[in-house]
């Protein structure tokens, strides 16, 4: 047991958090979320990590967070290795790189390392670990660079670098001066192509962009001379993403990446490219259901294709942050199948490789409706959905209207009901991940009350996506009121730029009114606000965060039945909060 220093001086011995009796010492299924012990007994160390597999052996490098016990704690130990044959069993093999006692060294005790990833080099015989050093502050931003001769380690430190100097219009106070140090390196991954190139997708600049770059043929530096668009790209410019997650499938590139929100989890989204330094665009978000908006409170570290499964087999890895106490900080490893160039990432509970064995389509389940609850301030007012479970399915996937709207691996489901007076029908479909779904359920047509007069803002939408964190009803980001022109809102939908929000109307209501603008809080960024009914365009409006420019609304809905907001950055730098405020909508008076 490692005894550490808190700030105060005084001595902590953590507690150590041992294996229950209740949990298999050799587990048979991967259980998503559940603290994972290695052979011996000992929570998993490997945070931020990713595997690779050599000789047949796969090992899994990752951060050592043991000593991460609190906010008075916080020393960096190294990178752990773990390794195994069947991906569930894991033996430590202990730190391949530790923390070094200098305290000038990057990689002292009191300094941050975070997802290491290691690349086996074939021309030189060599391990090589990439990995971002940081000061606990975040300015220092830099790739630390590690070679070993064996999988296990000892690894050494080599480099420890900025990336390239491009001067993409620093601030003044730019904390990680890169016009004289270079551009940052955070958020990391590496990926090897088919060809046996390897290269680095990393967040760069102040976490406004990722940039790729080809590695040198020793994997341990850029490829240099560096030339933008022949050796490096600048991907997804300004999107303020982080956590790539990249992966190769039918001649695509594919890159899952998180928003930036620190420990918090975020909305991850699936980008795409014919080529690895683009055009990359973002083509979907994967997750589906009530946790989608926070990846089911994770953020991706990797992707590899599902050992001995058909092409098009993938297991997405990502980290359930505990920031409280990060060694206490789990993992979520998901199946997923690539189909149509996009995929859907599922939460579930339980899983193990054959879920990849190619299988028929399961029949349709037979939905009942248990429960139906009452309507309240702000209605999450729901239905329970039951069904009995059928044989060969491996999930159900409910739908609403149509539409994908939440994944159970059980054989219960709790949905939100839609605006008042709104019909909306549910029905749910069973599914095997490698044999497709069967045919609708019996569909179950609901409504919640009469309609009436109501802000838009007291209700859940069918679907939101923003291009930050979650949809914020009724107030501003930072807990402060709505505040558009200089004029306080008690109500309102607050979403970073760029967001999509769909309601059913449903045909009830016949005229929506509202105030769209730039929340003051923020000020900067322009935002381009549109509303669709139906698919056609019916209001649009330019809006730059001036603290004076906003737009009144005033659209007649009649007989709509679904209504897409809209938030759009037309100058590309999507850090904007954009509101739709005191959004009313009137409902057909007979
Ligand atoms: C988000 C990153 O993805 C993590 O690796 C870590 O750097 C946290 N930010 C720190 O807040």
């Amino acid at each position: 047991m490692i005894a550490l220093t808190s700030s105060n001086g005084s001595e902590i011995t953590p507690s150590p958090i041992m294996r229950p009796s209740s949990v298999q010492a050799t587990p048979q299924k991967f259980k998503p979320g559940e603290c994972w012990f290695d052979t011996t007994g000992q929570p998993i160390q490997a945070h931020g990590g990713a595997l690779l597999k050599h000789d047949g052996v796969w090992y899994w490098y990752g951060e050592d967070k043991t000593a991460h016990i609190n906010s008075e704690v916080t020393w960096m130990t190294g990178v752990s290795c773990y390794k195994s044959r069947d991906l569930l069993n894991w033996e430590n093999t202990g730190l391949c790189l530790k923390a070094d006692p200098d305290p000038a060294s990057p990689l002292h005790r009191s300094k941050v390392l975070e997802r290491p990833k290691v690349l086996f080099n074939a021309a030189t015989g060599k391990f090589v670990m990439w990995m971002h050093l940081d000061e606990l502050d975040y300015h220092f931003s830099r790739a630390g660079i590690a070679v070993a001769d064996q999988p296990e380690g000892p690894f050494r430190l080599v480099r420890s670098i900025r990336s390239f100097t491009y001067d993409y219009g620093w601030p003044e106070n730019d904390p990680r001066h890169q016009r004289e140090l270079g551009n940052a390196f955070l958020d990391f991954n590496l990926f090897l192509d088919d060809d046996g190139q390897a290269y680095v997708f990393f967040v760069s600049e102040n976490l406004a962009t990722i940039y790729v770059s080809k590695l040198s043929a020793d994997f341990t530096d850029f490829l240099r001379p560096e030339r933008l668009g022949i050796t490096w790209a600048r991907i997804l410019p300004n999107r303020l993403r982080e956590a790539p997650a990249p992966f190769k499938y039918d001649g695509f590139y594919y890159l899952l990446t998180s928003g930036c929100d620190g420990w918090t989890p975020s909305r991850t989204l699936l980008a795409r490219a014919p080529n690895l330094f683009g055009p990359w665009e973002i083509v979907s978000d994967p997750f589906v259901g009530p946790e989608a908006a926070n990846s089911f409170r994770t953020q991706p570290t990797a992707v590899f294709a599902a050992p001995e499964a058909p092409a098009g087999s993938f297991v997405f890895m990502a980290d359930r942050w505990n920031p409280a106490e990060l060694r206490d900080s789990r993992y979520v490893w998901l199946p997923f199948v690539m189909r149509k160039k996009s995929t859907t990432l599922d939460l579930r509970h339980e899983w193990s490789f054959d879920i990849f064995t190619p299988k028929p389509a399961p029949t349709a389940p037979v939905l009942r409706v248990t429960k139906k609850f009452a309507t309240s301030v702000i209605e999450p007012s729901g239905i329970q959905l039951e069904w009995d479970a059928v044989p060969g399915a491996d999930g159900y996937r409910a739908y609403c209207d149509g539409k994908p709207v939440a994944f159970s691996d059980s054989t219960n489901l709790t949905l939100p009901l839609g605006l008042p007076g709104v019909k909306l029908t549910y029905s749910m479909r069973a599914e095997a991940l490698a044999g497709g779904q069967s045919l609708d359920s019996n569909i179950v047509t609901l409504s919640n009350s009469q309609p009436r007069a109501c802000y838009l803002s007291d209700f859940y939408p069918l679907k939101s996506v923003t291009g930050f964190g979650e949809l914020v009803f009724d107030r501003s980001w930072d807990g402060s009121p709505l505040r558009l022109g200089g004029r306080n809102f008690k109500k309102g939908l607050l979403a970073h730029l760029e967001s999509e929000t769909i309601y059913e109307l449903g045909g009830a209501y016949t005229k929506l009114t509202g105030i769209a603008g730039m929340n003051d809080t923020h000020p900067g960024g322009c935002g381009f606000f549109v509303i669709e009914l139906d698919g056609h365009r019916v209001f649009e409006k330019r809006l730059p965060g001036t603290n004076e420019t906003t737009a009144t609304i005033e659209v007649d809905v009649t007989g709509a039945k679904s209504l897409r907001l809209l938030t759009l950055a037309p100058e590309g730098i999507a850090n904007g909060h954009s509101v739709w405020a005191d959004m009313v909508l009137t409902p057909n008076s007979k």
